[in-house]
């Protein structure tokens, strides 16, 4: 069971697992602010994430992405969509927020990465790069979440369970 306070909602998990549909949808359930993590960085730099990856490299991505979350993390009655990489260098700010983490099954997320080009680091070898990701960062996701929630099938579903288990863990 879970103390933290639910006014601050980060959604966590790898790419393609829905985290901005079911955070923005969630967010309109709740009458919360929605911030997609990927989109205010867009914003803020004026650049693509790719064009960031490209011309900047990961680790500068790394450190802007750090600096919006942390903007981002005092605010009350908000639901932040992460990007699939930011538990990597953020356990210490995602400790203020409660964590959602969106579970899919490996076919699924390869499926939704295939038809989506901007994704810098599933840019080619879909399948194998996913994989490596899923291992990679299996076990952070699973120690930074607060509530853990089937996320393969129906959206509806997916934010009806979340919604419950929101009142039940208290
Ligand atoms: C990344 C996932 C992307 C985006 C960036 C890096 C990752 O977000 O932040 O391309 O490291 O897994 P999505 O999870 O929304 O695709």
């Amino acid at each position: 069971m879970s103390k933290k306070n639910k006014t601050r909602i980060c959604i966590i998990g790898m790419p393609g697992s829905g985290k901005s549909t079911i955070g923005s949808l969630l967010s309109e359930k709740l009458k919360y602010r929605f911030i997609d993590l990927d989109n205010e960085i867009e914003i803020n730099t004026g650049l693509k994430i790719k064009e960031i990856f490209k011309d900047m490299g990961e680790d500068s991505f790394r450190k802007i992405e750090t600096d919006t979350l942390n903007k981002l993390i005092h605010k009350d009655r908000i639901v932040i969509s992460t990007g699939g990489g930011t538990i990597i260098k953020n356990e210490e700010i995602l400790k203020k927020s409660y964590n959602i983490l969106l579970n899919c099954k490996l076919n699924e997320l390869v499926k939704r990465a295939s038809r989506n080009k901007n994704r810098p680091l599933l840019s080619s070898n879909v399948e194998s790069k996913m994989k490596d990701l899923f291992i990679e960062r299996k076990e952070l996701y699973n120690k930074i979440a607060d509530l853990k929630i089937e996320a393969s099938t129906n959206i509806t579903e997916t934010i009806a369970d979340i919604l419950s288990s929101l009142e039940n863990d208290y």
